[in-house]
C-alpha cells in the first residue's frame, strides 16, 4: 500500500510540474485513473484481509463457534457423552479468558442514579448472537440492581463477569414432594399450585478474575444475581435459548422459608413461590459494540 501511495504522489507531483498539451494531459489522467483504481483495489484487498481476521479470530467469535460445536447437537442422544463434556470444557476455557476489552465494553462507574428508576432500566442487555442451539449476550447491571430469582427450564448456561462484582445465589429444583400445609402462616389454596420445592446450592461472589458460573438443566438451574459494590456486567450464554413456544419460558420465584435449617455442609431445602416478574425489575437493550460474530 505504501508503494501505491508513493507512486500516486510521484505521478501527481509530475502533473503539477508539467506544462502539457491536451494529448499529454489525457495520457496522464488515464495513468492517474489506473493508479487510483489499483490503489482502491489494494485498499479493498487489505480490508478484505483485515475483516475476516478480526471476525474469525476474535475471542468472542471463537467462543461462538465453540458454543455452536458444544450445543449444536446437545439434544441428540448421547448429549452427555465424553465429546460433549470435552467440548463444554473447551468452551468454558475460552469463556474464562474473555474480558470487557475483548467486547469493547468500557467498565462503567456508579453515576449516582438509582437502580430503581421509572425512566431507565436497572438492567440492560447487549445481544451478540442467537441460533437454535444457543444465545449469547451481555447483561449490564446498575449499581444495586438485581436480576430476581428465575429459572432456565431444560437449559445450560455459562455466565462470566466482565467487570464489577456479582453475588450469585444458585438453587436446584427438588423432585421430592413436600407438605405445603407445613408452612406457617399457611398459604391460601390458590397459591399452593405455585409452590416449588428447591435446594439452595451455593451463594458466591464473582469478579472478572473468577471462573465462569455454570448451570445445567439439573444443577444450579435457578439463580438470583445481585450487583455488589457498583455497576457490573457479565457475558451470558444460554443453550438452548429461552423459547416459550418450546417450553422454555422464564419463571420468577420468591423464597418463602427454609424447609430445613442447614446442618453442616448439607444444602438447605426451601419452598419457592412462583411469582409474576417483579415490577422493580425490567431489562432494556443497548447496542453491542464488540467484534461481529458470524456463524
Ligand atoms: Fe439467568
Amino acid at each position: 500500500m505504501q508503494i501505491y501511495a508513493r507512486r500516486m504522489r510521484t505521478v501527481c507531483g509530475r502533473v503539477d510540474q508539467l506544462s502539457m498539451n491536451g494529448k499529454e494531459r489525457v495520457s496522464v489522467r488515464v495513468g492517474v485513473a489506473v493508479l487510483e483504481a489499483e490503489l482502491l483495489l489494494a485498499v479493498s484487498k487489505l480490508e478484505s484481509l483485515a475483516m475476516p481476521r478480526d471476525n474469525m479470530s476474535s475471542l468472542i467469535q471463537r467462543i461462538a463457534r465453540q458454543a455452536l460445536l458444544t450445543f449444536g447437537n446437545a439434544a441428540a442422544p448421547g448429549a452427555n457423552s465424553k465429546t460433549f463434556q470435552e467440548n463444554h470444557g473447551k468452551l468454558t476455557d475460552l469463556v474464562t479468558q474473555v474480558r470487557a476489552s475483548d467486547l469493547r465494553i468500557a467498565p462503567r462507574q456508579a453515576d449516582g442514579s438509582p437502580a430503581r428508576s421509572p425512566h431507565s432500566p436497572p438492567v440492560t442487555y447487549m445481544h451478540i448472537c442467537e441460533t437454535d442451539a444457543f444465545s449469547m449476550g451481555v447483561f449490564l447491571l446498575k449499581s444495586g440492581a438485581c436480576i430476581p430469582l428465575h429459572d432456565h427450564p431444560g437449559m445450560n448456561g455459562i455466565l462470566k463477569v466482565l467487570y464489577g462484582r456479582v453475588r450469585i445465589s444458585c438453587f436446584d429444583r427438588a423432585e421430592a414432594p413436600g407438605d405445603p400445609d407445613s408452612l406457617s402462616p399457611p398459604l391460601p389454596p390458590y397459591q399452593k399450585e405455585a409452590l416449588r420445592r428447591s435446594v439452595e446450592r451455593s451463594v458466591g461472589e464473582y469478579t472478572d478474575q473468577s471462573a465462569p458460573c455454570v448451570l445445567t438443566p439439573h444443577r444450579d438451574n435457578l439463580h438470583q444475581i445481585d450487583a455488589v459494590d457498583g455497576p457490573t456486567a457479565f457475558l451470558d450464554i444460554l443453550a438452548p435459548p429461552y423459547d416459550p413456544d418450546d417450553g422454555r419460558d422464564c419463571h420468577y420465584y420468591r423464597v418463602l422459608q427454609p424447609l430445613s435449617e442447614p446442618e453442616g455442609p448439607d444444602p438447605r431445602e426451601l419452598w419457592l413461590l412462583e411469582i409474576p416478574q417483579p415490577s422493580e425489575f425490567w431489562c432494556g437493550s443497548e447496542p453491542y459494540p464488540g467484534p461481529r460474530v458470524s456463524l
